[in-house]
């Protein structure tokens, strides 16, 4: 019999700073109406003082989840950490978890899949499960993405849609009868490379001569980048691609689906993936107008804030959509 990956516990935690249109108006040209209007936002949440990290942020919601779970920090015999705005340009998240945490000495893995953090995540978990290498996994997706955002009018198309915040999952490995048929099912993951350059950011970096020049300073070089009408259309079609190929392959129609929990990023994106689904509005859960774009983050966010309301109950279908930088996109399909 396969082993089962099983959600034990999901936390999330995000800064207590909140940010809202208002603010971002008074500090660049836009408006509460634009940004309204095109995304669905209404505020995010920015660290408060430059002293919060990223793994910081990933640490408080992961002791949540460890909590939750009713678990010790030496029961964990995986971290798998997904994030685009680590604390150094190297190590990766995971090993600082791994120390601030008081773990054993286990692996710690880090994932570069940007907003599709969350569902290479599961996927990889699951691979580890099903081949029986770790039974108790800390998942922890975390962003700290505010400082390297250009807060001004010529940074305002990516500076409007970020924010800072974090998500963790305790994952077990379980067998026998009365685990079948739940916790992860499926997962579809897909790239393509010749998006890299569509949504990015290049400087500090190998490619850039002399890694980080003054002049990448002084010319605002050193902040993300994006061609967001090529990214929104991808997003759209690749969203329908990995739900149709989840939905398909497992015998399910979308009415079967519970709940969908999309990566935020665009409220208009989620909204055309649920109508050309032909899902409901309470089929899908959407919180970008709290909280914006959190990256890797915003799935387990989503997944915290709807186990709170009570939305994921045992035997819900789950399913998770992201699409990113990369680009990179994907989904899993679980019974809660
Ligand atoms: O998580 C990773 C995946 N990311 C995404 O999926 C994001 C995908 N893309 C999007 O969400 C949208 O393309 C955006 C929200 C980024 C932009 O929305 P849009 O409807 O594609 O707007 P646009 O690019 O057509 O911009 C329209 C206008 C431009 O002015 P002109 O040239 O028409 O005069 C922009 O300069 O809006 C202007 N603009 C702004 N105005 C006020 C751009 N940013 C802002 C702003 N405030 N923050």
């Amino acid at each position: 019999m396969m082993a089962q990956s099983v959600v034990r516990s999901v936390a999330h935690f995000v800064p207590s700073k909140r940010v809202t249109n208002e603010d971002l108006s008074k500090c660049m040209d836009t408006s509460d109406a634009w940004i309204t209007e095109r995304t669905g936002i209404k505020e995010r949440r920015f660290i408060d003082t430059e002293s919060i990290s990223t793994s910081a942020l990933g640490l408080e919601a992961a002791r949540k989840a460890i909590t939750l779970a009713g678990w010790e920090p030496r029961d964990i015999d995986l971290i798998v950490a997904a994030t685009l705005s680590p604390d150094y340009y190297f190590p990766g998240i995971g090993v600082m978890i791994q120390h601030q945490l008081g773990c054993r000495t286990i692996p710690a893995l880090d994932i570069r899949a940007q907003c599709s953090g969350l569902v290479y995540g599961l996927s990889c978990i699951d691979g580890y499960v099903k081949s029986r290498q770790a039974k108790k996994i800390l998942l922890v997706c975390a962003e700290v993405q505010s400082p390297v955002l250009d807060l001004t009018t010529r940074g305002r198309e990516m500076a409007v849609l970020f924010g800072d915040g974090a998500g963790a999952l305790c994952i077990e490995a379980v067998e026998g009868a009365a685990f079948e048929g739940r916790g992860i099912l499926d997962s579809y993951l897909g790239s393509d490379g010749s998006g890299a350059d569509v949504l990015c950011m290049k400087v500090p970096g190998t490619a850039t001569p002399g890694f980080l020049r003054a002049s990448d300073i002084s010319e605002a070089r050193v902040h993300p980048h994006m061609d967001g009408k090529v990214v929104f259309k991808n997003a759209v079609t690749r969203l329908i691609e990995t739900a149709t190929t989840l939905l398909k392959r497992n015998n399910l129609q979308a009415r079967d689906i519970g709940l969908l929990l999309p990566h935020q990023a665009n409220l208009r994106i989620n909204e055309m993936v649920r109508e050309q689904l032909g899902l409901s509005p309470q089929q899908v859960f959407n919180n970008i107008d709290r909280y914006g774009n959190t990256t890797a983050a915003t799935i387990p966010i989503c997944m915290s804030e709807a186990m709170e309301q009570g939305r994921l109950q045992p035997g819900t279908l789950v399913m998770t959509l992201a699409f990113g930088a990369g680009f990179t996109w994907g989904g899993n399909l679980m019974r809660w």
